[in-house]
């Protein structure tokens, strides 16, 4: 395959200015990523000691293979939701490997008011269900929660996609033949009971883990009846009387290490034939990338040059290079996995949008995993583009990535505005995953756009009744909220906390997560498909 020239001058005022901005964001993540691992109250600390249990940290090193990689799912989700301390919407959930098996996991945190479940916290645990079943992974749960937060009930229970949903998948997972694993290493109460009923194998920790329709508290205000929770649910309830769970274990090490038994005797994983070859490292240094990204949204660059710190060996085979320009569309590997890969580097015309979609059938038809690397304003706009059909090229290429069948992911690493968002497979295209770089905005448009909008439609109706347009002052006024909501619910930590995305990635390690997503997504080969979209608009 051709190699990627860069004509990065790395010497360049630009290039450093860059390269110290990015920096900076990126020492920003790691800063909030590690406050969420890691700041519980000395409270919580405290009673975890006294319980004998051990912290998440300590319960994933025990059931992760060791030095392997570890891939976290939303590690940031609710952050500054709430009351500000439910780190990770109060838990860990990730992709590893145990005893050399990808499995998909979710932890809840009991340093966490209890591990108790926010709604976000909800959201988090569907999201990993829905990536267990799109990538057919077996799951293990560690649960340690105290069921529903319950001052915020009516957000968690009634809707379609709240808690209910979560054994509703169990159900679906188990008749899908995903094997589910749960150790309760702590309450499992209400609702939550369900998790470890609605599983294939599940282990039980002496003295600390309980399951119950009821919990005690609610047991005394219901009957006035004083149980403790050991007696009502405890681990010789359910192992020896009520034949809830299956294992019994002395505490939380022996309960993980059989957890990893149960793993190892699952049956082999059958991967998908997805095109390799032997990886190699690109020819540029991924830090590079710092520099390359202009520190404002809105100035250009060539997304070959993210390219080709990103692929294997910086080799890269371009489709259509001539045509289309603004959309660069080409072969590549990383770690080894070829990929059909679609990077912005403009805004959509009719002739980039037809060239997406001629490529992403090519590679739905050869079974190639598709990534798209989104850095797009939206579709271009205008009379001449309107009566050229940009609406019908457009609704093309947003059919094909829809209904695409082969693995797609996505990384966001600029802009992700209006139907930009749509054509380059945003969450609602259900790409496997996706992520955000710390510099990445998202929004229907951006907030001066959209405060212009305003303005012209608030000029327009006053117009209509005949009076004078708005005054400089109250102009003002209309536009500030608009562009301060859009710049807060834009940017990439508030896309994060809602899990509108899979995390936030420091841009030099998204080649190693791609990889690593793409070595998940292979557990789940292509099934023989009805090939083909929907009806194209000519
Ligand atoms: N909703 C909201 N907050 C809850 C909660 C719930 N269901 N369960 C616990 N919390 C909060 C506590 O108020 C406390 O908050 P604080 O730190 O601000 O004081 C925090 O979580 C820790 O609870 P605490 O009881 O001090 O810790 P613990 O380790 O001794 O026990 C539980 C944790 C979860 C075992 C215990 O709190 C409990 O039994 N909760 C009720 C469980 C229940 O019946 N849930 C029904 C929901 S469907």
């Amino acid at each position: 395959m051709p190699i990627i020239e860069s004509r990065i001058d790395t010497g360049s005022a630009s290039y450093k200015a860059n390269y110290a901005a990015m920096e900076k964001l990126v020492a920003d993540l790691r800063a909030e990523l590690k406050k969420a691992r890691e700041q519980r109250s000395e409270k919580a600390i405290a009673r975890n000691r006294e319980l004998g249990k051990l912290t998440v940290q300590e319960r994933l090193d025990r059931l992760l293979d060791r030095n392997t990689p570890w891939l976290e799912i939303a590690p940031l989700a609710a952050r500054g939701m709430y009351d500000g301390g439910v780190h990770g919407a109060g838990a860990r959930s990730g992709i590893g490997l145990v005893c050399g098996r990808e499995v998909a996991i979710h932890a809840s945190d009991p340093m966490i008011k209890g591990g108790t479940v926010y709604p976000l916290g909800v959201k988090k645990s569907l999201r990993l269900q829905t990536i267990a079943m799109e990538n057919r992974l077996p799951t293990i749960n560690l649960v340690d929660s105290g069921g529903a937060f319950l001052p915020m009930q009516s957000e968690i229970f009634p809707d379609v996609d709240d808690g209910g949903r979560i054994f509703y998948n169990q159900a679906i997972m188990s008749k899908m033949n995903l094997p589910q694993i749960t150790a309760v290493m702590g309450l499992c109460t209400a609702g939550g009971a369900y998790i470890p009923a609605m599983s294939d194998h599940v282990v039980h920790v002496k003295g600390t883990g309980a399951i119950f329709l009821g919990g005690p508290p609610l047991v005394r205000a219901a009957t006035g009846e004083e149980v403790t929770a050991e007696e009502l649910g405890g681990a010789m309830v359910h192992c020896a009387e009520s034949g809830v769970s299956d294992y019994i274990a002395e505490d939380d090490a022996q309960a993980i290490e059989i957890v990893r038994e149960i793993v190892e005797m699952l049956p082999p994983a059958r991967k998908g034939d997805f095109p390799m070859r032997e990886p190699k490292d690109p020819l540029y240094g991924a830090k590079e990338i710092y520099g390359i990204v202009p520190e404002k949204l809105s100035t250009a660059y060539d997304v070959r040059e993210v390219l080709a710190r990103m692929v294997d060996g910086s080799e890269f085979q371009e489709f259509k290079q001539l045509y289309g320009p603004t959309l660069v569309c080409g072969w590549a590997h990383i770690h080894g996995y070829l990929f059909g890969i679609l990077g912005n580097n403009g805004v959509l015309f009719s002739e980039s949008s037809l060239k997406a979609t001629q490529f992403i059938q090519l590679c739905d038809r050869q079974g190639i995993p598709l990534l798209f690397l989104q850095n797009i304003n939206g579709y271009i706009i205008g009379r001449e583009y309107e009566r050229g059909g940009i609406t019908k090229d457009g609704h093309k290429m947003v059919n094909a990535v829809a209904t695409a069948t082969t693995p797609k992911f996505t990384v966001i690493l600029g802009a992700s505005f209006g139907a930009g968002n749509y054509g380059m497979c945003g969450r609602a295209y259900s790409p496997r995953f996706l992520w955000m770089w710390p510099n990445a905005r998202i929004g229907v448009m951006g907030g001066e756009q959209a405060a212009d909008v305003l303005v012209t439609v608030k000029n327009d109706q006053l117009a209509r009744e005949g009076e004078q347009p708005l005054p400089e002052e109250f102009v003002a006024a209309i536009r500030q909220p608009i562009i301060e909501t859009a710049d807060k619910e834009g940017n990439a930590y508030y896309s994060t906390a809602n899990l509108w995305d899979d995390g936030i990635l420091d841009p030099a390690k998204t080649r190693d997560v791609v990889g690593l997503a793409m070595a998940a997504a292979a557990n789940r080969p292509l099934e023989p498909r009805q090939q083909g979209h929907g009806t194209f608009r000519m």
